[in-house]
């Protein structure tokens, strides 16, 4: 594997992919297995590598002032590729200061500098009442946020936006619908009195000046990309959808929200949040593949103001296991990963598995190497697990994922103590290794935020 390659043919327009596919057949397509499989045996990850250099806030002007941008199919910082391996961490917004520089302390700590969170929280940041809408800039409301931003920034951590939520969890699609009398899960995506509500909120965020910063959102380069929704779909568990929403239903949405927000942060990347569901029904006769859930994300990802695709990865929760060609759900996790990048690459932007998460969680650790191996290889521009979470840090009893209004699966948390966690950091190296300078032999310190030095360091 010849990571730096890799990175500079990706920015410089040459093809990255070694192999060749066409749109016909990739679907179908069994994996090809270079120096990965299944059943690889991969060398234990001593303790003490790679080597991480002391935590130092606040990061050089030059590094958190400058926005990441779409380069090819990659990103780039400052003139330089920043690939990333990063962590979800949904729960920030709700809570505790004390809290948040826990999680930000531990991540920086591992070398992540890029952190997916919520930035709702409906029925309480925001409060709707037919055509009304309140905002609560409460330092406990929205003014929360504030204190994310301004952590995250001291650590040179970036952060992707989600801006509502497809599921009800801290309100969602369903707090909106609920609040208007509208009775379709879809209607959120079509009826003009839902769409002017949303862009109500998404500029009331964006336009927010960060009381301990001075910088409003929508300037502030610690945003790595606002994004539309939590895995937008035609349909959730707790609204039936109508009779009319297809992909193209999304898509008009998609470009509509996208169009907006970069009215308002031309220079903030944008991103959808979708799970990556293809629409190739003649091709393959499965819900993964056959638009079923309104998402088209070959066609969504052309869109002008979509900078780059996002997908989830979730092998062993049925969406692999029984997948027409695909007997093991391990084999269709690395397929996932393949198709997204080869699509990617057919349009010319970056892809990110911006979620994956094993509900086998004994057993995750050969999932994690072999996919990480693939996702290497190929060049996926970043990846985060699914999900960070953190133990109160005033030692309080709180389960697992059990934070307000959330049902999210416990199992599916990663915790500093894992015995994979060291398996993370040398992916997150891996990762960042791609973004070393080309030839820069010398090159002392590199990483999404600068947090690994080279043992030739001074
Ligand atoms: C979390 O959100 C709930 C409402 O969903 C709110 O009552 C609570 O105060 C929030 N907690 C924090 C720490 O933000
Ligand atoms: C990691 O989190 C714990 C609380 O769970 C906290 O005590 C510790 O200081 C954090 N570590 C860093 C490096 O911030
Ligand atoms: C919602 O608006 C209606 C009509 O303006 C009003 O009568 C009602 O009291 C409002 N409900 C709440 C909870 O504010
Ligand atoms: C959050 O959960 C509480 C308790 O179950 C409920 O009263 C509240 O309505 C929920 N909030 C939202 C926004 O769903
Ligand atoms: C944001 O707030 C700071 C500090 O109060 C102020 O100096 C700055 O002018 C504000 N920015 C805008 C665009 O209002
Ligand atoms: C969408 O479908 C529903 C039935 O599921 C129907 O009542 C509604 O009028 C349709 N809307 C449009 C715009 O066609
Ligand atoms: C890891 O940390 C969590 C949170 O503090 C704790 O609940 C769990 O028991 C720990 N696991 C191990 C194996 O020590």
């Amino acid at each position: 594997m010849v990571k730096a390659v890799l990175a500079f043919a990706a920015l410089t327009g040459l093809a990255p992919l070694t192999s060749a596919s066409s749109a016909s057949d990739y679907w179908r397509r069994q994996p090809q297995r270079r120096d990965v499989s299944p059943t690889a045996t991969f060398a234990p990850v001593p303790s003490t590598s790679p080597t991480v250099s002391p935590i130092v806030p606040n990061p050089s002007p030059n590094y958190v002032d400058s926005f990441v941008k779409p380069c090819g199919e990659a990103f780039s910082l400052n003139g330089q590729p920043f690939y990333f391996a990063g962590a979800n961490a949904y729960w920030l917004m709700n809570q505790t200061n004390d809290w948040v520089d826990a999680a930000f302390g531990n991540l920086s700590a591992q070398g992540i500098g890029v952190v997916r969170t919520w930035f709702f929280n409906n029925g309480y940041y925001n409060t709707v009442n037919g055509t009304e809408q309140a905002f609560n800039d409460s330092p406990e409301g929205i003014g929360h946020l504030d204190y994310v931003v301004k952590r995250a920034r001291d650590y040179g951590i970036r952060l992707i936006a989600t801006l509502a939520n497809n599921w009800p969890d801290f309100g969602g699609t369903h707090y909106y619908l609920q609040q208007t009398g509208y009775q379709y899960h879809d209607d959120f995506f079509t009826q003009p009195e839902l769409i002017q509500l949303y862009k109500e909120y998404i500029s009331h965020i964006l336009n927010r000046n960060n009381t301990f910063t001075g910088i409003l959102f929508k300037d502030d380069p610690t945003f790595f990309a606002w994004e539309l929704m939590n895995e937008p779909r035609c349909l959730s568990y707790t609204d039936i959808k109508s009779q009319n929403c297809t992909t193209a239903t999304m898509t008009n949405w998609i470009d509509d929200m996208s169009t907006y927000i970069k009215s308002l942060a031309p220079n903030t990347m944008v991103t959808v949040g979708d799970e990556g569901w293809f629409n190739e029904p003649s091709l393959v006769d499965n819900w993964l593949y056959d638009g079923f859930n309104g998402i088209d994300f070959e066609t969504n990802l052309q869109l002008e103001n979509i900078d780059f695709g996002t997908f989830h990865t979730y092998p062993d929760h049925g969406w692999g296991a029984g997948t027409t060609g695909y007997d093991l759900s391990f084999e269709w996790g690395e397929q996932w990963i393949r198709q997204h990048r080869t699509v990617g690459a057919k349009v010319g932007k970056p892809v990110v598995n911006e979620e994956y998460g094993f509900a086998q969680r004994t057993d995750r650790m050969s999932y994690e190497q072999y996919y990480y191996a693939v996702t290497e290889d190929i060049g996926i521009a970043g990846d985060l697990f699914w999900s960070f979470w953190i133990a109160p840090p005033d030692g309080s009893p709180i389960a697992e994922g059990n934070s307000a209004n959330s049902t999210y699966t416990p199992g599916l948390n990663y915790y500093t103590n894992d015995t994979d966690w060291p398996i993370i950091r040398q992916h997150v190296y891996n990762m960042a290794q791609q973004n070393l300078p080309k030839g820069q032999a010398d090159f002392s310190c590199f990483g999404a935020n600068n947090m690994f030095c080279s043992e030739t360091a001074a």
